[in-house]
């Protein structure tokens, strides 16, 4: 495995790459979400680059961009052991040298959800996503459901700047209690962990209504947040959204797909997590 930290050594290497090649990009702080992606992106491809960059364009001055856990030896090792081909490792100042001045900017799309209570945080996505693209220029790339404006917002920024790679999405890991793995998750105390389902609860409860024949996104809405303000270690709540899968817009009704999603506070810890209605 060829762990890299340059930009030139990395686009050097993909270019002799085997293809098709694919990319899975993190954070770090690897879990099975992460190698769920992973597994998948290794069958699928002739070869595979992981990249690991907390990217602190996407993180706001009031977040947790300091704390975000980083065990690099254990990242890598768990890839060496998945077969990973190339693993990207800049430094921040390699993604971001002085005098970087030029940003992706994602429309309507990124001000929703995720935008409107963290300014920004997709703009600096977007960034890292299309610098990760043209640097390693992947065939095919992979995200979780996990992040299902993630997924929309790359997924628009690959259509509209004509970025090559297919995007990939895989279905969100969860542990048995239905809460979805996060690097997130770790700041948790044992309390907050075990009320920590009833997001996943919730979420569900909408999907049942929907499918019991509920098509009021209202209603659905409702009925997930009654669930969210039951669990009185919940302390905020940011959303509850059933909304448009691609533009993310609001519904009124849901005669279709959709997307239910949720972000709230356990603490200091914020989680979010979403499902689809089909
Ligand atoms: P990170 O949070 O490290 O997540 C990397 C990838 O793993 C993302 O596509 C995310 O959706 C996926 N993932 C995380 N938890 C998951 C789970 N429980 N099930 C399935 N997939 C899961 O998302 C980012 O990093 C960054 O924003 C990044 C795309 C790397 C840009 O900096």
């Amino acid at each position: 495995m060829l762990t890299l930290t340059t930009t030139h050594q990395t686009t050097h290497a993909c270019r002799q790459s085997p293809r098709p090649l694919g990319l899975v990009p993190t954070m770090g702080a690897l879990h099975e979400g992460h190698l769920a992606l992973v597994r998948r992106a290794r069958r699928e491809n002739a070869a595979l680059a992981v990249s690991i960059f907390v990217n602190p364009a996407q993180f706001g001055p009031q977040e947790d961009l300091a704390q975000y856990p980083r065990d690099l030896e254990r990242d890598l090792d768990l890839l060496r052991a998945e077969g990973v081909d190339l693993v990207f490792v800049p430094a921040p100042e390699e993604v971001y040298p002085p005098g970087f001045d030029t940003w992706v900017e994602p429309g309507e799309l990124a001000t929703r959800l995720e935008g409107a209570v963290r300014p920004g945080h997709f703009r600096g996505v977007a960034t890292v996503v299309a610098k990760l693209f043209n640097i390693i220029s992947p065939d095919r790339a992979y995200f979780g459901q996990k992040d299902g404006q993630q997924v929309a917002v790359i997924r628009r920024l690959t259509a509209d700047l004509n970025l090559g790679p297919e995007v990939v999405v895989a279905p969100t890991v969860r542990d048995a209690d239905g809460l979805a793995l996060s690097s997130r998750n770790a700041y948790l105390t044992a309390a907050q962990r075990a009320a920590a389902p009833v997001i996943y609860r919730a979420l569900r409860r909408a999907e049942e209504l929907r499918r019991a024949g509920v098509q009021d996104a209202g209603q659905l809405r409702q009925a997930a947040r009654a669930l969210l303000e039951g669990e009185p270690l919940i302390e905020a709540i940011d959303y509850v959204s059933v909304a448009d899968t691609d533009t993310l817009e609001e519904l009124d009704d849901v005669p279709g797909r959709a997307m239910v999603s949720v972000a709230a506070r356990i603490g200091r810890v914020r989680l979010i997590d979403n499902v689809m209605l089909e």
